[in-house]
């Protein structure tokens, strides 16, 4: 049995993966098969045996459990900070009821352990299942930074994973060197003993629920997590201006828009890419003392979680899509008044390679540049941005046709400029082409077997505005243009009640009558961010835009929305 898995595990790919991956797991690869170190799994067979042969029945003594396994581990910072084992002892002996605890320590804990215990084997079949994806690299590997490329994991294999940042058995050296974020939960728990905050109690009930449901029923689906590289800077000659001519010329029709102002993007009802306003570092402050979008997020789909083990930081060109992910508890509140509020039943659909429909997208906003958002490179940095996100591979052919298209119009403009084709629209077909060419080693190819339901929109809201220090109605904006140049059908936009986005639907339907186009709209975006800059005006974006809006025309507040 051995030697027929050896095999799989021996191809190329496999073995490429694996040495990208090993420095990060706590697991020993020997022969061509992974272990636990020996003396694990004796400590972690008496942990499956159950309290009243590991003696494991309360949270100091789990705390010094995970000690032991760190130690048995030879993890060279081994030592966990003393606030977290006082972590862990606070929320299993003091928050959690003593009912609870007894469960938690009789049931789901062994159940923990035994998982952990096949975490080789695991990982094994997912290697096998990898090198079956008919030429596309699926494995387990560090996603480098401008690596395009996809992992696909099964929901066990995340929760096996889950469970190692839960004993905190992850090695955290030269993580920080390869712009990965620390991925066991020892941080969480620190917050939570040196806070005490109530949201931060609520953050690891929301873990813990997670992890007493996958021992109830272990879910059998599969989540995808994509690296989206858009090199749009790939001629060397044309680094900046190009870039932005490439958005004012484009003549693509702006998409549908739809203000909700009450309602939350992860409760959307259509098929839609959901957005995650991201850090760079994905995951933000989720294992840290954050509690907003992100954070929120990841705490009631955990599986997100996993993304941070093997996803270096985002660089300007890249965002980070991950599909398929759970739901597994419901909430209430927001940053410090965040609130795990029970199960909740995920009920989305399911595609043909077993992922929920739960597209999210992280994409993250600069953060507090302040009047520099109104720079033209920051303007087009968000944009792109944004578009690397909401770019939808399977449209290709339709971008490399309109790609072309803008190119035969531009060269009848530009008649007598000599050289229409140098310019961004180039670059773009350069990379179109270029995707084209790097997908013969594929990378792509999985997100391109859509399910059969209608195109897939945009969820979002006041993106990069909060602690970002973003303009929201800049943001908005920016986020259409994005949308409507991936080609996506529509933007569901939650304004999260924020008082300036409470125009936005006016001004949307005033857009839109203008017929504007893209570039339209881009053109607009820059000329009042230029004026922004100089100081020509004081206004917003949609108060310079549409002054009557802000004006007591009867008009206009006859149909005004309430
Ligand atoms: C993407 O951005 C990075 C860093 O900003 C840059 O070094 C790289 O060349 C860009 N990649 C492409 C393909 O344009
Ligand atoms: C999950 O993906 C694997 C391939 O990695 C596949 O064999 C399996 O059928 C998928 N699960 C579901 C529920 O479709
Ligand atoms: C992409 O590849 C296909 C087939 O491999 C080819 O027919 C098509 O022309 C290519 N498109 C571009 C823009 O290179």
């Amino acid at each position: 049995m051995r030697d027929s898995r050896s095999n799989t595990m021996n191809t190329l790919e496999t073995r490429e993966a694996l040495t990208s991956i090993l420095p990060y797991l706590p697991l020993i690869l020997r022969s061509s098969s992974l272990f636990w170190p020996p003396p694990m799994v004796e400590a972690l067979k008496s942990l499956a045996r159950g309290p009243l042969h590991s003696n494991v029945n309360s949270g100091q003594v789990f705390a010094i459990a995970i000690s032991d396994l760190r130690n048995l581990l030879s993890l060279p910072d081994s030592a966990l900070h003393p606030s977290a084992l006082h972590g862990y002892a606070l929320f299993f002996d003091d928050f959690m009821s003593r009912d609870a605890s007894e469960k938690w320590f009789g049931n789901v804990v062994p159940q923990l352990a035994d998982l952990l215990l096949r975490l080789p084997e695991l990982l094994e079949s997912h290697y096998q299942n990898a090198a079956s994806f008919n030429g596309t690299e699926t494995g387990l590997r560090l996603l480098e930074s401008q690596q395009q490329g996809i992992v696909f994991l099964s929901q066990e294999l995340i929760a096996a994973l889950l469970v190692c940042s839960f004993f905190c058995l992850f090695p955290a050296t030269n993580r920080g060197a390869k712009h990965l974020q620390a991925i066991n939960f020892d941080n969480l728990f620190t917050c939570l003993y040196e806070s005490h905050d109530i949201s931060q109690e609520n953050k690891i009930k929301c873990i813990v629920h997670y992890f007493e449901k996958i021992c109830s029923c272990m879910p059998g689906g599969n989540v995808s997590f994509e690296r989206k590289v858009l090199p749009l800077t790939n001629s060397p000659s044309h680094i900046s201006s190009p870039k932005a001519n490439f958005w004012s010329k484009s003549s693509v029709s702006l998409c549908h828009f739809e203000v909700h102002s009450s309602g939350l993007i992860e409760d959307q009802p259509a098929e839609a890419l959901e957005v995650d306003f991201a850090n760079k570092y994905i995951g933000g402050g989720a294992l840290f003392r954050g509690c907003v979008q992100e954070e929120i997020r990841f705490m009631i789909n955990p599986e997100l979680i996993v993304g941070m083990l093997f996803l270096p930081a985002m660089a300007d060109n890249e965002s980070i899509e991950i599909i398929g992910t759970q739901r597994f508890c419901d909430y209430t509140g927001y940053a410090s008044s965040f609130c795990f509020s029970g199960d909740y039943k995920d009920v989305k659909g399911v595609d043909s390679m077993g992922r929920r429909k739960t597209r999210i997208i992280a994409i993250d906003a600069l953060s507090r540049v302040g009047k520099r958002q109104y720079t033209p490179e920051c303007l087009l940095r968000e944009t792109n941005k944004a578009f690397c996100g909401f770019y939808d591979q399977s449209s290709r052919q339709q971008y490399e046709n309109l790609f072309v298209d803008t190119e035969f119009s531009e060269a009848e403009f530009d008649e007598g400029n000599g050289n229409p084709l140098e310019s961004s629209t180039r670059n773009l077909l350069t990379y179109f082409q270029s995707v084209n060419e790097t997908s013969s080693n594929q990378p792509m190819r999985v997100n391109e077997q859509k399910w059969d339901d209608d195109k897939v929109g945009i969820a979002t809201g006041n993106w990069g505005c909060g602690a970002f220090g973003g303009d929201p109605e800049v943001k908005a904006i920016i986020q259409w243009l994005a949308a409507s140049q991936a080609l996506r059908p529509f933007i569901l936009y939650y304004t999260f009640g924020l008082e300036s986005s409470r125009k936005l639907d006016k001004v949307v339907q005033w857009i839109i009558s203008q017929k504007w186009n893209v570039g339209e709209l881009w053109e607009m975006l820059v000329e009042y961010s230029r004026q922004k800059l100089k100081q020509q005006t004081k206004l917003t974006f949609f108060e310079w835009l549409l002054p009557s809006l802000y004006d007591d025309d009867p008009m206009i507040m006859d149909t005004s929305f309430t």
